[in-house]
């Protein structure tokens, strides 16, 4: 992929009435269950980012139709539980490690063998967490002597059913061991340690497949039916988070950003930046499916520094890096804890943030599972993004609030999640020059 820089001049304000591309978890999940369902589904609102466009791409090679109407509108013909064909090639997920360790959930239980890898970043993240409980489910998979991408995967006779205690709060992991559990001989649940994501379980419902969840505790039959559908797909609020953040901290900035997902699993964001004093209004709450969807109002405010409640912290997991470039600016001091996740993303989110925080100078310390984040001067400068699209926006957001411009190294990952990000913000107000 051809390296991209970008600067992006110094303050400016965000103003105007936008909408942001299609959640990255629900566009994989949509596609995986639309694929596996019996008879036609329509998505309209799919994320035409690489990641989830990998997650199509994969489909299509065991044999699933998928036509694409337009870029975020398609129909796919699903082939139920057991038509999926074997692929000629490794299964290639790119950078995503939620389509790496949803499809390996699949894929465990089809009876032909697969191998599926990715870039190179998500070939340095960890699969144990997933190779686990689908041995424990009597699956056939293996990564490398580290629990590695690739992983290998081969035919088993039968798929057990399981109680899986999460070791840690992760969506990925509890959506693996579920469609695993499509597969299982009887039922199968995990408990979450912390609550996490739920599209998973909600767009379940939504293929008209029974799933009980009751308190922390996750659980359904296997060998049930999934039955198409029309999805819409909400717009990500993992994306709206990065306009919420640049509204906040651009001075004379007033956004609203249209018909966002707002599942209660995913706003932790909206809670802290409140925490921090932003000026944030929800309004039009509305159910799309079985998503909760709304518009969301920011204007600019002043930021003072909390301690992030550590429950917070698994519903705002993706947001944490733009979180710290808010915590910058805020007053006093922010605490960031029990974030140790963000070692294991798309990069190292604590050591990439401190890392760029400090070049563009901004008093951060990285510690084992979080960051303290001294209110600072933003002056600007050079950051790496570690091929990471959300530490490349996080950056660009920073340069709303600071004195000099920042030159954020290799952008071009954004389009993993947000393609058109540079046009969006362009409109609002930020001052890119040279986007890609
Ligand atoms: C996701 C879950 C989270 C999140 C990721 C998407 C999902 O990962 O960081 O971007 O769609 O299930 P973990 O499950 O590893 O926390």
């Amino acid at each position: 992929m051809k390296s991209i820089n970008t600067t992006v001049q110094a303050g400016g304000s965000m103003n105007g009435v936008v909408t942001v591309p299609g959640d990255k978890s629900c566009s994989h999940r949509a596609v995986i269950f639309a694929s596996l369902a019996e008879g036609d589904s329509t998505i309209s609102g799919f994320l035409a980012g690489e990641d989830s466009l990998n997650t199509a791409q994969a489909f299509q090679s065991m044999g699933v139709s998928i036509e694409r109407f337009d870029e975020t509108n398609l129909k796919i013909k699903g082939v139920g539980l057991h038509g999926l064909k074997a692929p000629t090639d490794p299964v290639y997920m790119g950078n995503a490690g939620t389509g790496m360790r949803l499809i390996a959930g699949v894929l465990a239980a089809q009876p032909f063998s697969s191998t599926i890898t990715g870039d190179e970043s998500l070939s340095r993240r960890p699969m144990g967490r997933i190779i686990q409980p689908l041995q424990k489910m009597g699956a056939d998979i293996s990564g490398d002597d580290q629990g590695k991408p690739p992983l290998k995967i081969n035919p088993v006779a039968t798929i057990n059913a399981i109680h899986y205690d999460l070791p840690v709060a992760s969506a990925q992991v509890k959506s693996c061991v579920l469609l695993a559990g499509l597969f299982a001989d009887g039922e199968v649940s995990v408990t979450e340690p912390a609550p996490t994501r739920d599209h998973t379980e909600r767009m379940l419902r939504s293929f008209g497949y029974s799933v009980e969840t009751r308190g922390n505790r996750i659980s359904m039959q296997g060998k049930g039916k999934l039955r198409g559908c029309d999805l819409i797909v909400p717009a990500d609020i993992s994306s709206a988070a990065f306009i919420l953040v640049a509204a906040t901290i651009a001075r004379n900035s007033d956004v609203t950003i249209l018909g966002v997902g707002v599942n209660p699993t995913r706003t932790g964001v909206i809670e802290i930046l409140r925490l921090m004093g932003a000026d944030i209004e929800i309004s039009n709450e509305r159910l799309s499916g079985d998503e909760p969807i709304a518009d969301i109002r920011v204007k600019s405010a002043d930021l003072k520094g909390i301690d992030v409640p550590e429950h917070l912290v698994p519903l705002a997991i993706d947001e944490l890096p733009v979180v710290f470039v808010a915590a910058s600016v805020a007053h006093g001091t922010t605490r960031v804890t029990g974030a140790e996740e963000l070692r294991v993303k798309e990069s190292d989110r604590i050591a990439a943030m401190a890392e760029g925080l400090a070049a563009i100078g901004v008093d951060a310390t990285a510690t084992a599972d979080g960051m303290i984040i001294n209110q600072s001067q933003i002056a600007g400068g050079v950051v790496e993004t570690h091929f990471d699209h959300r530490i490349a926006m996080s950056f660009c957001v920073a340069a709303l609030c600071s004195s000099g411009p920042i030159t954020v190294n290799d952008t071009q990952h954004i389009e993993t999640s947000f393609p058109g990000f540079f046009e969006l913000m362009s409109k609002l107000g930020m001052n890119v020059n040279n986007a890609g």
